[in-house]
């Protein structure tokens, strides 16, 4: 177990950045959290405002700081903003930072589906991010995650906006699969990352203890609302994705959900020894809501 003294957040605003900084909070551990955009700080922390990490100063303010948490990434594309310059370029710009802090660990959110084999862009950006990160010599826990699921994560969001709505919208005939995992889970299992020899050097799957199918999961979701479901054409939802800047779905949200990618949950409790929230449960009793 590490002593620990102080940890950098990156992407702080973000959903995971959000939760993540209220549980470390509570634990006492002392925070120093980067943000584009101003927010107002917890108990313990002291917040960075930084666009694009270019400030001279930052080096001082987070250096000898125990782990680095790096929670900045894309999973849309636009002209102005792409896979390679936040994914890839801004990840090896935070392992400079680490190296140039002597800041020892980084934590790091990949996808699950990553691997060497992939041809999608969006997971090759990741895969160049998790080797970049590898090759420095950091210390390192690279987390693959499903989705993540709370109270505001970007699909419960949607979810309650189409509900809102009237109307529950599925992308093909969404029998590929998911394996959510708890976000109160997720905040659990980082913390353990950097407070355990035994997440050194790892790449784990962070993914919660049951598949479910796209079906199965807004079903379950909506149960309570009594929703009309309507599945749309798999070819309109590429459409929508390709042509509509705000479609709901975007090209690779699709591609990641037709991928139909399930990962090593056991590995994960092996290692974090915790006791896994059931999201089909939470699901149930409406606790999303
Ligand atoms: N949530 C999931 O289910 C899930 C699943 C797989 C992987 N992940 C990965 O986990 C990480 C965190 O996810 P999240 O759900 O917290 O995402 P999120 O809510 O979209 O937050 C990501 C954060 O990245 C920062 N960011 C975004 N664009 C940026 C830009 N152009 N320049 C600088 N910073 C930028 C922002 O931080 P500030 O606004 O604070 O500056 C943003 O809040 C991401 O790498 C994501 O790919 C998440």
């Amino acid at each position: 177990m590490v002593k620990l003294n102080q940890v950098v957040i990156t992407g702080a605003t973000g959903f995971i950045g959000k939760n993540l900084r209220k549980y470390l909070s509570k634990n006492n551990v002392k925070l120093i959290s980067i943000s584009r955009r101003d927010f107002k700080p917890l108990k313990n922390e002291i917040k960075i405002i930084s666009k694009n990490f270019d400030e001279k100063n930052i080096i001082s303010k987070i250096q000898n700081s125990d782990a680095l948490i790096h929670l900045i990434g894309i999973g849309k594309q636009s002209v102005e903003i792409d896979y390679n310059s936040i994914n890839v370029e801004l990840t090896k710009k935070i392992v400079n930072l680490c190296e140039n802090a002597k800041i020892k660990k980084i934590v790091y959110l990949s996808g699950l589906g990553v691997s060497s084999n992939t041809s999608l862009g969006y997971f090759i950006s990741k895969y160049k991010a998790e080797r970049s990160i590898i090759n420095s010599g950091l210390n390192f826990t690279i987390f693959r995650p499903s989705y993540i699921i709370g109270k505001d994560d970007y699909l419960t969001k949607l979810l309650k906006k189409q509900i809102k709505n009237n109307q529950l919208q599925i992308p093909g005939p969404g029998n590929y699969l998911i394996q959510p995992i708890y976000i109160d889970d997720v905040v659990k299992v980082i913390f353990e990352s950097i407070m355990r020899i035994e997440f050194q050097n790892k790449i784990l799957d962070l993914v919660g203890p049951e598949t479910v199918t796209f079906e199965q999961y807004v079903k379950l979701f909506s149960k309570k609302t009594k929703t009309s479901i309507q599945k749309i054409n798999l070819e309109d939802s590429y459409y929508n994705a390709i042509n509509k800047i705000k479609s709901d779905y975007g090209v690779d949200d699709l591609n990641i959900l037709i991928g139909n990618f399930k990962g090593n949950h056991q590995k994960l409790t092996k290692i974090s020894q915790i006791k896994f929230q059931s999201v089909l449960e939470l699901l149930e009793s409406g606790r999303l809501f």
